[in-house]
């Protein structure tokens, strides 16, 4: 395969200022893109901001030659999403590829949960993918090409104790992922969502012995290649960690039907269930139509 590269790309990497965001920023941009390097610079539970964080990554990227402009803005406001595009356009001329990465924390089991750590945390992963993704997706459709990443969590598609808001926030992202790949189809716009499982500030109280294992540059190679030109995938998701790539998906299994005109009872449904819960003869959907073309069939009989 020929050598992937991102001459002439604009790419745009929230919090990029350490951990995941960092390695894609750094490698992207050794790869030849002008790389926006967004980060607030605050705590894993949303605290303060400092300039530094972004700072020094761009300081790296031009240790080697390459070219960033950083960004110091909250991706969780409509106006800080609009000023880190404004810096992509004002800096680079456009933006080619968004990587949503920028994420904070705020554990607590279901009944302890505050409300304001429910906002922060739809605010920073959900509302801000949103933020900053719209007005990337008005430049990239006006180009005819773009690159959507979106990071979500096996704490949202698969669930994990004591992170109602977090894992709600990632689940979102799937669902707005999946939405981009469909209205961004016909202009050259791809989306997909990455489940990373890494070791950074983030999670490496958390991950044990496992650490050395799960170094978070064996989860840059997996973006960089979604937010190649050289790659056209789109509306997937997909599990990165320690150097084990695997596609996630959702299937639909056909089911069991009542039958034409039938108005079956909770007994007749607890009586097929094991025809309910069969796995065999899966499609995985790409849009919503495919389940509703599917369903016509089956209920024309
Ligand atoms: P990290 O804490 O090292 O990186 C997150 C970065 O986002 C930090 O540099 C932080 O300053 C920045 N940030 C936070 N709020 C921001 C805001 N409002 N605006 C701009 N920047 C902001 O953690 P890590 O692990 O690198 O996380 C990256 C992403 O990967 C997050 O979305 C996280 O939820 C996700 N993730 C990480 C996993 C892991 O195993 N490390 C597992 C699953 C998902």
């Amino acid at each position: 395969m020929t050598d992937i590269t991102f001459d002439g790309r604009v790419a745009i990497v929230t919090g990029a200022g350490g951990g995941l965001g960092r390695t894609y920023a750094l490698e992207l941009a050794r790869r030849g893109a002008a790389v926006v390097v967004n980060d607030l610079g605050g705590s894993v539970n949303g605290a303060g901001g400092d300039d530094a964080a972004a700072q020094k990554v761009v300081d790296e990227i031009k240790a080697f030659g390459g070219q960033a402009a950083p960004s110091y803005h909250s991706v969780a406001t409509p106006e800080g999403g609009a000023a880190i595009v404004k810096t992509a356009v004002d800096s680079f001329g456009g933006v080619d590829i968004v990587i949503n990465n920028a994420g904070i924390l705020r554990d607590k089991s279901f009944l302890k949960m505050e409300w304001s750590d429910l906002d922060l945390v739809l605010d920073v992963h959900l509302r801000g993918a949103f933020y900053v993704s719209q007005p990337a997706f008005a430049v990239m459709k006006e180009k005819g090409y773009g690159r959507f990443i979106f990071t979500s969590s096996n704490s949202g598609v698969f669930g994990n104790f004591g992170q109602a808001n977090y894992g709600a926030a990632k689940a979102g992202l799937v669902g707005l992922s999946n939405v981009l790949a469909i209205e961004g189809a016909k202009s050259g716009i791809t989306s997909n969502a990455i489940m990373p499982v890494a070791a950074t500030r983030m999670t490496e109280a958390l991950l044990g012995a496992a650490n050395e294992m799960l170094a978070a540059d064996l989860v840059t190679p997996l973006v960089t290649y979604l937010a190649s030109e050289a790659c056209t995938v789109t509306h997937e998701v997909f599990s990165a960690a320690g150097g084990r790539y695997a596609r996630v998906f959702t299937g639909l299994a056909p089911g069991w039907f009542a039958g034409k005109g039938a108005t079956p009872t909770a007994e007749d449904v607890a009586a097929n269930w094991e025809q309910i819960e069969a796995q065999e003869g899966y499609i995985v959907p790409t849009a919503s139509s495919d389940e509703i073309q599917g369903l016509m069939t089956t209920l024309a009989g």
